[in-house]
């Protein structure tokens, strides 16, 4: 709980979009609940701090995050379990990253109280829009931005942080293939890779598109360096099974430091799967492919929990990754990930946190 003096001053929504909302057709960040929180910095500290009915913001157009990329966010999930409960997945670990992020880009910590307080107010009020449908999750989205109108090249004195949130369907389950990039980067060693900042998304777009128009739905990005050793496959951290164990790039600062990541490497652990954080070339995971002993790939993030690869291509051939069904550990762990995120299994590494209505 925050502090007395930080109390959160509510202001509820006159009318609910939540009659007119398809929950039926639900488009991944394309509708929103009827609230949001919002926090000020100001002074050196935070001020302010409301719940209001989710709507435009008004800035000046010398903004200084509009301009230099002071801004990063978050990216985690609400679901709604048995008994009316609402289960946030490590919403701590969220806020610790975000607080990395932010002492990256020269910006405020924020108070894990502070952050899970707007977070279970905010969700407490829209728990109806916690969507009951399998597959389904309200998407959680806290953000911060620098808010000073000035556009000299500096770091901001004011910001402001905000936390909205959005349900969303089951994410596509299907597989994707990925290209190994080898001209772009989104990050490079030194520089804001392991922050989630837009300006890194912001680089990805480009290499992104081209990658679709050869018809690839993901990049497989690499090193800046020497193009050699893989980073992470799109907005996905990535992840191998050579044989038994399971590979995946050691983290780095221009690596994103992934929850389900994480998450995933516990659960392997804890069932005693062999796992090995460390650098991993593109031509190991070739000649991998080549001796039969590359049995399965994946991108590991909060959208899809995991998604496998199919095929990767590298300077022009395609090579084809085992069928899905031979891929049970993965399946399995992504099975498990779920029924801990819903509560269906026990939560022995105390990741969710309940909301209790
Ligand atoms: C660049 C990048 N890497 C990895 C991930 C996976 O992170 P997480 O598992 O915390 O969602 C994400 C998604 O947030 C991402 O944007």
């Amino acid at each position: 709980m925050i502090s007395s003096t930080m109390k959160i001053e509510i202001e509820k929504s006159k009318s609910s979009r939540l009659a007119s909302t398809d929950f039926e057709h639900l488009e991944f960040g394309a509708v929103y609940s009827d609230h949001m929180f919002t926090v000020d910095f100001k002074d050196e500290e935070w001020k302010n701090p409301l719940i209001l009915p989710f709507q435009n913001l008004s800035m000046s157009p010398a903004t200084a995050a509009l301009h230099y990329g002071q801004t990063i966010f978050e990216g985690l999930k609400a679901f709604r379990g048995n008994n009316n409960e609402i289960l946030v997945f490590r919403p701590q670990a969220h806020c610790r990253r975000m607080n990395k992020s932010a002492e990256r880009l020269c910006m405020p910590q924020i108070s894990e109280e502070l952050f899970m307080e707007g977070l279970h107010q905010l969700i407490s009020i829209d728990h109806q829009w916690v969507p009951d449908m399998e597959g389904c999750s309200l998407y959680i989205r806290p953000m911060l931005y620098a808010s000073d109108e000035f556009i000299r090249v500096k770091p901001s004195s004011n910001y402001k942080f905000i936390i909205f949130t959005s349900p969303v369907a089951k994410y596509y389950s299907g597989t994707v293939k990925v290209i190994v990039e080898n001209k772009y980067v989104r990050a490079a060693d030194g520089g804001i890779g392991f922050a989630k900042a837009g300006g890194n998304y912001a680089a990805s777009l480009l290499p992104a598109k081209l990658a679709a128009e050869k018809g690839y739905q993901q990049i497989l990005w690499t090193d800046a360096k020497e193009h050699k050793y893989i980073e992470e496959s799109g907005t996905m951290n990535a992840m191998f099974l050579i044989n038994d164990t399971l590979v995946t790039p050691a983290l780095s600062s221009s690596i994103l430091s992934g929850v389900t990541r994480d998450s995933i490497i516990t659960i392997a652990k804890e069932w005693g799967v062999k796992v090995e954080e460390r650098k991993i070339s593109i031509d190991e995971i070739i000649e991998a492919h080549n001796n039969g002993s590359l049995k399965d790939a994946f991108g590991t993030g909060t959208a899809a929990t995991i998604t496998h690869i199919s095929a990767i291509s590298y300077n022009g051939n395609e090579i084809a990754l085992p069928e899905i069904s031979t891929r049970t550990l993965s399946t399995k762990i992504a099975q498990e990930l779920s029924d801990i995120r819903l509560g269906k299994t026990e939560d022995r590494f105390n990741w969710v946190y309940k909301i209790q209505l």
